[in-house]
């Protein structure tokens, strides 16, 4: 390996120029931002019903300003039957009145800008409630609205003609056939999602056109970018002739016939035609701001898929420009509590490999459909996973709730709500189901956690309320809530913002990042993955290091105190210990730091 030290010697030589903050590139707004995830049901109840609502989440604004956030983006809060907890949208512009009116979000808007906050919302174009009025017409065949949505012929049904069969095998994520009969039509309707939420027909024209009006209708209230839900499964395949859609073929994975991983989506999900609408919807943006003016409007992309699946949503090599965030779920997907430090470096550089020069990295760490941090990592490992997440380059998302530590709520089955829990039945909702991550916000130690000042709660407030809660925690400088803003602090600063990134895997169970920028600070956040004492030398991360480095930031359980120093021949970690280091850089010593490469024996 000798000759990539040459290599990396004469390249930091050729870049080792001094750059000072006024050389750095500008970045736009959301290039740095940390963004927070509000799930409204669940955050602040402000009318004593139990379920959160916009002035509940207007009136808590300032804590979001208060940890260092730049926007949020809100899970739905438009009006909805609520079957799949908003995602089953009747009105694409109204509020649901249980979150009250739209007064009250214009407020929200008007608050957010007063604050200095971004709002982003979540825009769901893939489907519609059933109780939508294009449904209802649709259903009608009322003329116009024939083909808003996917409707097909069922099969004949040899043992009860009077009762035709799905159109095909295609399944619903939420378990069974995608295809529901539709008496008033005597046609079938496909749904990706619940039966309550009919996939809209993208290949229709009218269609397209009447969800980019509600793009403009909600920019015109001044909102500043959205989140696009379930962007991968817009458009189907084109039927044959025939107009019939082919089956999808047998995954092998599992013998569970219903399962939506019984089937490979070759036909449903990742198809031509989802990208390309991306790319109309930024330009939408785009003209939109010609014409009002004001910050750039921002897209986040929801895709679940591989890293080929993901690039083009940032930009095709045509140079159609997509999503400015296409979501970054590595971390919660290929992660776990089981991850060696080898695996986290794979994760992050593989990711980092997707984002050239002109885009930005993101980092989410959790959300309302995914087991929380706490849990999945144990909670011994939440601060070193906000370290992780937070002296990474680019934008951070945080979900409510991870900031303070919180973990999946055991829900039994007759409180369960969620339809992806109750579709699987007693004995196996606690596998799909995703209320555990969606519970009351915990503000405080009083009843039902500061939730609400009523007397019930939609989901029950996690037990471990007592200690996990925003007010207790802002009074102890050990808190998850205090290392969390102590470093949504330090990203800030120009070596965060600006500088090279490189992740180091020491051996298995130690991680290490290092952010540089020759006219700052060095940065080596270490976390120690696993259960046992490790020892580790500075000069082996970084040459030319200091002899001490000093503490920024330490975790919760840690002995040390931000400031101490410590000897870098000899960095000491606990089991589980987690801290961010800094190396000052003397004056004269302006050159860019040499990582080494422990990962590939160099
Ligand atoms: C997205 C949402 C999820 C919802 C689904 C259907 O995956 O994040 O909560 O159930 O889309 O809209
Ligand atoms: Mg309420």
């Amino acid at each position: 390996m000798y000759w990539r030290l040459l290599l990396l010697t004469s390249l930091v030589t050729v870049v080792s120029t001094v750059r000072l903050r006024s050389d750095q590139p500008t970045k736009d707004w959301w290039e740095h931002a940390g963004f927070y995830q509000i799930y409204p049901r669940s955050f602040k109840d402000s009318d004593q019903d139990g379920i959160g609502d916009l002035n509940g989440i207007t009136e808590k604004l300032p804590y979001l300003k208060d940890i260092g956030m730049r926007g949020f983006w809100l899970s739905p809060m438009y009006k909805s039957p609520m079957a799949d907890f908003g995602y089953d949208i009747s009105d694409f512009r109204d509020i649901q009145p249980e979150y009250v009116t739209m007064d009250n979000f214009r407020r929200q808007v008007a608050e957010a800008k007063r604050l200095g906050l971004k709002v982003i919302l979540d825009y769901v174009p893939n489907h519609s409630s059933d109780e939508h009025e294009w449904f209802l017409k649709s259903a009608q065949r009322v003329a116009g609205y024939e083909d808003y949505y996917v409707w097909r012929d069922g099969k004949p049904n040899p043992d009860d003609p009077s009762k035709p069969l799905p159109p095909n095998n295609w399944l619903s994520g939420f378990r069974g056939s995608a295809w529901q009969w539709n008496d008033e039509r005597k046609q079938f309707y496909y749904h990706l999602f619940t039966a309550k939420q009919p996939d809209l027909n993208f290949r229709n024209p009218k269609v397209v056109e009447e969800m980019k009006e509600i793009l403009r209708f909600w920019l015109d209230l001044g909102v500043d970018g959205f989140r696009i839900d379930s962007v991968g499964c817009m458009f189907e395949v084109l039927p044959d002739e025939n107009g019939d859609f082919p089956d999808e073929p047998l995954s092998g994975t599992t013998q569970d016939v219903e399962d939506f991983a019984y089937l490979e989506h070759i036909y449903t999900i990742d198809r031509p035609g989802n990208v390309e609408m991306v790319y109309e919807w930024r330009k939408l943006l785009e003209n939109y701001r010609k014409e009002h003016g004001g910050d750039t409007r921002i897209l986040m992309t929801e895709s679940w898929s591989s890293l080929d699946i993901i690039k083009p949503y940032f930009r095709d090599i045509r140079g159609n420009e997509g999503a400015q965030m296409p979501f970054n779920f590595r971390l919660i997907t290929e992660l776990n509590a089981t991850s060696t430090a080898y695996h986290f470096k794979n994760v992050i550089d593989s990711w980092m490999a997707i984002v050239d020069e002109n885009h930005t990295a993101n980092w989410v760490l959790g959300n309302h459909d995914r087991s929380r941090v706490g849990t999945r990592f144990g909670e011994r490992r939440i601060d070193g996973m906000a370290m992780v997440e937070l002296t990474l380059p680019g934008v951070s998302v945080t979900y409510q709730g991870d900031e303070i530590g919180m973990t999946d709520v055991d829900i039994t089955w007759e409180q369960t709500v969620d339809p992806a829990g109750c579709n699987e039945g007693r004995e196996n909702y606690a596998a799909k189901s995703r209320d555990p991550v969606r519970t009351p916000f915990q503000w405080d130690d009083s009843s039902l956690a500061g939730f609400t000042s009523g007397t019930n709660t939609w989901l029950p407030v996690g037990p471990n309320y007592l200690q996990v809660n925003v007010k207790v925690e802002s009074s102890n400088p050990k808190s998850h809530l205090n290392i969390f803003k102590a470093l949504m602090e330090l990203r800030e600063s120009d070596t965060f913002l600006y500088g090279d990134w490189r992740t180091i895997a020491f051996n298995e169970q130690v991680f290490v990042i290092v952010r540089d920028l020759p006219s700052s600070s060095t940065y080596i956040t270490v976390v120690n993955l696993g259960n046992s004492v490790q020892i580790i030398n500075g000069s082996q991360l970084v040459k030319y290091i200091p002899k001490a480095l000093s503490y920024a930031i330490v975790d919760g359980l840690s002995s040390h105190n931000i400031g101490d120093s410590v000897n870098t021949g000899s960095i000491k970690l606990q089991p589980y210990e987690a801290f961010v280091l800094e190396a000052k850089r003397p004056a004269d010593r302006m050159v860019r730091a040499v990582i080494c490469d422990r990962w590939l024996n160099f």
